[in-house]
């Protein structure tokens, strides 16, 4: 039987540990947790994901604050609201929500943040830090955080004599997925689009991260019987079956024929996808018990 790995309950289960830490560090200290979300400009779908953030961040009893700016904003002005934010000792977590508009230059925009308010794991401090194996003082790039829970939630914490293929080099999934990996002593390899002979090294993998952007790519004789199969993408494909400019989202897997031969996959959605905004308040909440002098709880 195959193992559905079910992330919207992995996602629950964050959170109310969440709850509990931020409950725990206010009655305790009386610091809030407190979590600052940017955005610029009116990307409907941009907008979307940073209500859904603020209101998690309110039921999960933190401080929510929402700055949204006109897509007029200036370089400027935006590094000026980050430094503000910066200084700020009520806040503890930093997000600016991606993509920025055209005219403005995100890097440096995140590389100002301080890192220990990067809650979304960005700044080359956190990337280097977890390069370099220090899991315990940075914060760690949400999604690759999430789906590393879910392989956990699999296979335990260590993943000695396991090979891992990691398909897709991204900074803000597949390189900080493969140093997840490979800090939990698997064999990794990390795939791309110049890899020759893709399936083949698909299919020596047995754990499989797939985070491309292509709908279905990954068919079923690209995994390796008895494989754990993490599905990372997010794809609108059109569905005429539903009816009429209908759509539905697919993953990177084509996830029927693969369940027949993984022993564990994730579902999309309700695989990886909830695990992100949970990750994204456990490292609020961590970066506020650091803040605090406090030991930070571990996810
Ligand atoms: N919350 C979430 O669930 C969440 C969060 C983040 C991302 N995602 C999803 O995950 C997917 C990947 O995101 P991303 O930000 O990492 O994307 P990205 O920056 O576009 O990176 C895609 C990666 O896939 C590789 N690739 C492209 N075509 C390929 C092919 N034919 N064969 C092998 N590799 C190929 C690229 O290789 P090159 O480097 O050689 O170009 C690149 O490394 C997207 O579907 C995105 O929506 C979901």
């Amino acid at each position: 039987m195959t193992t559905v790995i079910d992330g919207k309950k992995a996602a629950t289960s964050v959170i109310e540990a969440v709850k509990v830490a931020a409950a725990g560090l206010e009655a305790e200290t009386g610091v809030k947790t407190g979590l600052a979300v940017v955005i610029v400009g009116d990307d409907p779908a941009s907008h979307t994901y940073v209500g859904a953030k603020g209101r998690m961040a309110k039921e999960c009893g933190f401080n929510s604050i929402q700055h949204t700016l006109s897509a007029e904003t200036s370089q400027g002005e935006l590094a000026r609201l980050v430094q503000s934010l910066n200084e700020d000792a009520s806040i503890h977590g930093i997000l600016v929500q991606l993509p920025l508009p055209k005219h403005l230059n995100s890097e440096p925009i995140i590389q100002s943040i301080r890192p220990e308010k990067d809650v979304d794991g960005l700044h080359v401090v956190n990337a280097g830090k977890l390069a370099t194996g220090d899991l315990e003082t940075g914060l760690i790039s949400c999604t690759p955080a999430g789906a590393m829970l879910l392989v956990r939630s699999i296979h335990g914490e260590d993943l000695s004599g396991l090979n891992a293929v990691v398909i897709g080099r991204s900074n803000l999934f597949g390189k900080p997925m493969a140093q997840l990996l490979l800090n939990a002593n698997a064999t990794v390899t990390t795939a791309h689009s110049r890899t020759k002979d893709l399936a083949s090294v698909a299919k020596g993998a047995d754990i499989l991260v797939a985070a491309v952007g292509r709908p279905e790519m990954v068919k079923a004789d690209w995994v390796k019987p008895g494989a754990t199969v993490i599905d990372v993408g997010v794809n609108r494909i059109d569905a005429p079956e539903r009816g009429e400019g209908k759509s539905r989202l697919v993953g990177d897997v084509a996830y029927a024929e693969a369940s027949d031969v993984a022993a564990a996959i994730t579902p999309v959605p309700g695989g990886v996808g909830p695990m992100t905004i949970a990750m994204l308040m456990a490292n609020t909440v961590i970066a506020a018990h650091r803040a605090a002098g406090r030991k930070p709880p571990k996810f």
